[in-house]
């Protein structure tokens, strides 16, 4: 989830292009550059890793001059986030730039056919092998390249060919030196807007990074390509048919277009989680099979049990991921607590293989947890959001969530990352094991891509759990039960309340209401209870009635169409049916909504909440 910027005009593009890539550093800060072009066709390339900061110290006098130019703030996916994988990226002449943000899921390949043509690449990263692709394009179409050659210009025509090879998603914007005075932008799954100027136009991943220079804007929706001069700008279908697109005026102001028009960052980052999972998943499920080719390296036959680590929210995901590897790879699976486990003395050796999952990467106790495997000579997991966090480094391997930097402090988006990720590996363990049956193990792989569709759904409608929310906004305590897969969901549930409303809550295994808790039920301690369709649902009825029976008040989360639940709940929130196993990926965003509405209701300050932090690097 990167952020680009593109200016095609009259003025000094460099600080056009910074003050854009300000605008959208919230979309990435590992690294940041920038390529200036002037009329003479002399180019500029500067980048710097780190934030974007860097990237302006470094130009502080020496800013390239020129009219036409692209900038880049990078959120890493592929590579660690350094100067050199930093972008504007170039081919191997050095005369196409381009800047991209999203995955190309067929990079390896391409890769590997341009490095036979004697292609050599500077970075690690899929878009300069898309620069280079876009090279071998331009370069046939200039030695008379035959062909249906709908694009007028060479350049813009190149880039259409070029990707109409690529798989996967990108928001793309490029230039080539013999073409001063042209930007070609296209996307395919990841944003980017049109802004229309006097005598200059721009390309930008996000509304805010064109606010300060104009409020007309035009979209440019998936499967499209827009050549861009300072006099104006056509729309093409990547099949080359010229698209009529009228502009819209923007409306927000700089604060809420940072939010996309959101409140709160928090309450933004649950609405972008159907788009963030299929970030995630993408590339990831293909053709009935799980790929992670992440764990290449690893000896799984030499694996005979699971130990997940994490703390806070990435606790619960592991919670839910060692329910999900001992039932689908047979493999006996615990969840620990980091900072128990590094002083647990666990029993962990050469056959264990130690998951490690952390948002940020830089948990302080994930990371002892971390070097305690290795000492133990574990083979070891990072599932984390950040390339290049310190957990990488030590991790034998990583896979990462792929769900953008995540900036209000309370998690969202990274533990449906989680959660996605630790399903994906269960089902691929299951698969090395040969252990699960194909039916099963199919109909899991289908629910977890139809999953982004579901939450959408979901978030279309939020008027109710707000509705619900706002009737408990003053209480003092709330419980909250769930069973199986959904006991961490009742914990996650239970902990976002805590973290931004400040109300006392407790999630509890449904199961145990009656070894303790059922003693504090009355009228005044509500109950929220997790009832989606499951093995157990029958269990949860009577755990419902036994807390409805004590005068508490119930909210029952609970499957669209089950008209039942609400004989027993006093409230009812409803989710679309999922299969059990995978059911508190879904079920966890009523939860998160819940808990918003809730903090907005008693004024709370849902981003920053008192006390906590995003990242807890010490002990
Ligand atoms: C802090 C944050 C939590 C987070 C936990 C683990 O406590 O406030 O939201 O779940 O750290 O963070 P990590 O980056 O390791 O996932």
């Amino acid at each position: 989830m990167c952020g680009i910027v593109g200016y095609a005009g009259h003025r000094a593009a460099t600080p056009i292009l910074l003050d854009g890539l300000k605008r959208l550093e919230y979309r990435g800060y590992d690294s940041a550059g920038v390529a200036v072009l002037d009329p003479e066709g002399c180019l500029a390339i500067a980048k710097a890793e780190g934030k974007l900061s860097r990237l302006v110290e470094r130009l502080d006098g020496h800013q390239p001059i020129g009219v036409l130019g692209v900038g880049h703030t990078r959120w890493a996916t592929h590579g660690a986030p350094n100067t050199v994988n930093a972008h504007p990226h170039t081919d191997s002449s050095g005369d196409i730039v381009l800047v991209h943000n999203g995955i190309i899921e067929n990079y390896a390949a391409l890769r590997a056919e341009m490095a036979e043509r004697g292609h050599d690449f500077a970075s690690e990263t899929d878009t300069e092998v898309l620069a280079h692709l876009i090279g071998v394009e331009y370069d046939a179409l200039r030695a008379g390249a035959n062909g249906f050659r709908p694009l007028p210009h060479l350049f813009a025509e190149a880039v259409r060919r070029a990707l109409k090879r690529v798989e996967g998603a990108y928001a793309v914007v490029a230039f080539h030196r013999d073409e001063p005075n042209l930007l070609v932008g296209a996307r395919q799954f990841s944003p980017l807007v049109i802004g229309l100027g006097q005598d200059e136009n721009f390309l930008a991943s996000d509304i805010p990074a064109l606010l300060a220079y104009t409020r007309q804007a035009m979209t440019l929706e998936d499967g499209e390509l827009a050549v861009v001069q300072p006099g104006g700008v056509q729309v093409y279908t990547l099949d080359g048919q010229p698209v009529v697109r009228q502009p819209f005026t923007v409306t927000w102001d700089l604060a809420a277009a940072e939010k996309s028009g959101f409140p709160h960052f928090f309450l933004k980052e649950i609405h972008e989680q159907p788009d963030r999972l299929r970030d995630c998943l993408r590339g990831r499920i293909t053709e009935g099979r799980v790929l992670l080719p992440e764990l290449d390296g690893l000896d799984l036959r030499r694996v005979k049990r699971v130990r997940l680590v994490a703390c806070g929210t990435a606790y619960h995901a592991c919670l839910m991921g060692r329910t999900l590897i001992e039932r689908w790879a047979r493999l006996p699976a615990e969840a620990a607590i980091g900072s128990e486990f590094r002083y647990a003395e666990p029993m962990i050796d050469d056959h264990t293989l130690v998951v490690l999952v952390s948002q940020s990467g830089e948990t302080a106790d994930t990371l002892a947890s971390l070097y305690l495997a290795r000492e133990q000579a574990a083979q070891t997991v990072a599932i984390t959001n950040v390339v290049g966090s310190t957990i990488t480094r030590y991790a034998d391997t990583s896979v990462y969530l792929r769900v953008g930097p995540e900036i209000s402090v309370a998690a969202s988006k990274s533990y449906l990352g989680q959660q996605s990720v630790l399903a994906l590996l269960a089902l691929y363990l299951a698969q090395q094991r040969g252990l699960m049956e194909a039916d099963e193990a199919a109909e899991m792989l289908e629910a977890l891509q139809t999953m982004p569709d579901e939450i959408e759904a979901l978030l279309a409608h939020t008027d109710r759990v707000e509705g619900v929310a706002r009737r408990f906004a003053h209480v003092r305590s709330f419980f909250y039960m769930g069973r199986g897969p959904n006991h961490p969901t009742a914990l996650e549930g239970a902990l976002k309340l805590k973290e931004i409303s400040y109300i006392h809550a407790e999630g509890y295994a449904s199961g145990e209401l009656k070894h303790g808790p059922i003693a504090m039920l009355d009228p005044d301690l509500p109950c929220l209870a997790i009832a989606t369709r499951s093995a157990t649902y029958a269990k949860t009825v009577s755990n419902i009635q036994e807390v409805r029976a004590r005068g508490a008040q119930v909210v029952a989360l609970a499957t669209e169409g089950d008209t039942e639940i609400a004989r027993h709940a006093h409230h009812v929130l409803y989710v679309p049916a999922t299969p059990e196993a995978l059911s508190p990926i879904i079920n966890t965003v009523p939860l998160q909504l819940f808990a918003y509405y809730v903090a907005i209701a008693r004024g709370c300050d849902v981003d920053q909440p008192r006390n906590l932090a995003k990242s807890v690097t010490v002990e």
